[in-house]
């Protein structure tokens, strides 16, 4: 293959797409021919071959000699296919029919800047035209060009390539992707790739060759914030050198450098790229690198670099839309090994948000699985905390493929809208404060009052009946001579929280405080009933942590059909119109409790019923006479909240 001023800043890769058989191979021999960009005597090589066997010559035979020459390279794992035209060199990225055509683009092992999707004129868009630009789109592919193939066979006729190219234009807008050009080609006969040819003198736009000229090679994004994810840390006696490639932003020797998930930083004292001996200043987006720290802290590979002022969210859930290739559906509950960077991680599939039809891009929510070659929006969840970036913020980091025994099954975008920074501080901003011990210790509040203090935690969705069992049951147990108080969410945002909103940010704030404050009226001896939607786990978890011996999870369970029938308080229509944004359970998440220690279904039973459950396990909770002791109690709570706080929950 001729690579002539192949200079690797000005090479644009390119993707080519589309149905089988609509003409990907044809078009891509062609283009190579076309462009003069094969070795001399390839093509008279493979017709000779072609007359020997008796079988008619195919351009894509051309692409067929390649995938030969690939095949034996076995360390190749995609397959790059080279062409120039005057104006710059293309890098064609991997070849239709290749296995792991679609999970290249996915992952980012190869990057496209442009692609083609290839149309047969009498055809029109099928199945795979359909969900190979759905993949393009959720790709973020923003320069596409359409070639309507086979004009040939249409005998070049104009009507035939607009009915093919409505077809095409009415798809692309459906999903939000637009075409900057649609061009009218015969990949056979060679029209209007390299050379205009004169079959189609009605055709005013660009040849194919000119529409791919006319895009924009992307350049590695300097101006976003820093990403240094580790690829290695290598030790040379004394010395230790982090190596990694800057994804994004500029690196500067002296930088304080702050490494995720670990919360540690340091500053660069050296920058290195071999063989360069003297070390660099900085180093930009796009650069292999080691780098030297003044401080022996500990960092090791999948751990990721950034300045202080613009970290990456810190996150042990997250939701991506993904593509799902294996044959073995993905499922709730399934645990599968996620890569992103270079960190990898353990993840359980939490939920199946919306399930994508790309054909006739219906959607379902809360779908049971992901078949083969379906797209669907996932929540994900890690045992440990990962530094994450949504695609939208970051592109080059911002996606994650997903294995299950080494094999790739699925990998997409990461979106991370609706989910809260869990990155926190874990100390006092203040110095010089010292905790003061009470010496009235909770079994002598007990004595006092009769019973022990508590929280008792309702989490739910909107309108499944929190905040009307939480005053039923304060009612009921306060007549029954129990000291209890509702902490509901719709008072405590008029007070305490009125500077807070339903940004996932503001909802964590929410319970932060909430759960500061149930635990020291529990302490003091009240029963609280908590009614919050409280929507994330890690929240929960963390006001669990707050009052570690009597923290006690309630889910008030009713499912969103049920609770939008419901609609006290007309919000849910509102929500429907778009009148009220981030609306729990319609455009923002609810996770519901993974270990609820107590499910109450409002959905099958009346508020009576209820009502006496929780009393019933209230009391079951808070009594005295019973010579409870409270320590020996909650034993098995405090070992669990021991290791939540080592995983830093
Ligand atoms: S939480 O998510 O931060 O826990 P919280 O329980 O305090 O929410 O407040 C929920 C109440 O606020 C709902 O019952 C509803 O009356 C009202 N509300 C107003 N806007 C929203 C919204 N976008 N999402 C959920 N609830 C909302």
């Amino acid at each position: 293959m001729k690579q002539t001023n192949k200079a690797s800043n000005s090479q644009m890769g390119v993707v080519i797409v589309g149905h089988v058989d609509h003409g990907k191979s044809t078009l891509i021999g062609r283009l190579l021919n076309d462009t003069d960009s094969l070795e001399d005597g390839k093509i008279n090589d493979i017709k000779a071959s072609c007359e020997k066997r008796g079988v008619p010559f195919e351009w894509s035979f051309v692409l067929d000699a390649f995938q030969a020459e690939r095949d034996q390279a076995v360390t190749i794992d995609t397959t790059q296919i080279f062409f120039s035209t005057k104006a710059r060199n293309y890098v064609i990225i991997d070849a239709p029919g290749h296995r792991e055509f679609l999970k290249n683009m996915i992952s980012g092992a190869a990057q496209a800047d442009a692609a083609v999707l290839v149309v047969d004129t009498i055809e029109g868009v099928r199945e795979q035209t359909k969900r190979h630009a759905y993949m393009l789109h959720l790709l973020g592919m923003k320069q596409v060009c359409v070639a309507i193939n086979k004009m040939d066979k249409a005998k070049y006729d104009a009507k035939a390539f607009e009915k093919a190219s409505r077809e095409s234009v009415e798809y692309l807008n459906s999903i939000g992707l637009s075409a900057a050009h649609i061009i009218p080609v015969s990949a056979f006969e060679g029209d209007m790739m390299a050379a205009r040819g004169d079959n189609m003198p009605w055709y005013k736009g660009k040849t194919l060759t000119e529409a791919l000229d006319a895009f924009a090679v992307s350049s590695p994004p300097v101006a976003l914030p820093l990403r240094f994810p580790v690829q290695d840390v290598y030790r040379f006696d004394e010395e230790r050198i982090l190596v990694g490639r800057v994804e994004s932003g500029i690196l500067r020797k002296g930088d304080t450098v702050f490494f995720s998930p670990t919360n540690e930083k340091s500053t660069v004292t050296a920058i290195e790229n071999w063989p360069n001996k003297e070390g660099l200043i900085e180093a930009q987006a796009g650069q292999s690198i080691g780098i030297k720290l003044d401080d022996r802290i500990f960092v090791e590979r999948g751990h990721l670099g950034s300045h202080e002022k613009n970290l990456p969210m810190l996150s042990n859930v997250f939701r991506a839309n993904i593509f799902w290739f294996s044959n073995n559906a993905l499922k709730v509950g399934n645990v599968y090994k996620a890569r992103f960077g270079t960190a990898e991680a353990t993840v359980t599939v939490q939920s199946i948000d919306t399930l994508v039809n790309t054909d006739d891009l219906a959607k379902q929510d809360n779908a049971g699985e992901v078949a083969k070659n379906a797209v669907a929006e996932i929540t994900l969840r890690a045992r440990d905390m990962l530094p994450i970036d949504s695609h939208d913020d970051n592109g080059q980091l911002g996606r994650m493929v997903l294995y299950e025994n080494h094999d790739v099954v699925g990998g997409g975008l990461i979106n991370m809208e609706g989910y809260p920074d869990q990155r926190q501080s874990k100390e006092p901003k203040s110095e010089n404060i010292y905790k003061v011990a009470h010496s009235v210790t909770p079994d002598m509040r007990a004595e006092r009052f009769g019973h022990y203090g508590g929280v008792f935690w309702f989490t739910g969705l909107s309108g499944s009946g929190k905040s009307t069992l939480a005053v039923a049951v304060e009612h009921e147990i306060f007549n029954r001579g129990l000291n209890a108080y509702v902490l509901d969410g719709d008072n405590v945002r008029y007070g305490l929280n009125s500077d807070l909103g339903f940004s996932p940010e503001d909802r964590t704030e929410n319970i932060r405080r909430i759960g500061e404050v149930a635990a020291l009226q529990a302490n003091s001896g009240v029963i609280i009933l908590s009614a919050f939607i409280s929507p994330y786990q890690a929240d929960r978890d963390k006001a669990r942590v707050a009052s570690p011996h009597n923290f006690y999870e309630i889910y008030i369970k009713a499912d969103l059909e049920t609770c939008e029938g419901r609609d006290p308080k007309g919000l849910y229509k509102k929500a429907r119109s778009g009148e009220i944004k981030q609306f729990t359970g319609i455009d923002s998440p609810y996770e519901p409790p993974r270990n609820p220690d107590l499910v109450v279904d409002t959905e099958n039973n009346d508020i009576d019923t209820c009502v006496e459950q929780i009393v019933n396990y209230i009391f079951a909770h808070v009594q005295t006479d019973g010579q409870v002791d409270v320590s020996q109690k909650s034993k098995g709570r405090v070992v669990a909240l021991k290791d939540m706080k080592q995983k830093g929950g």
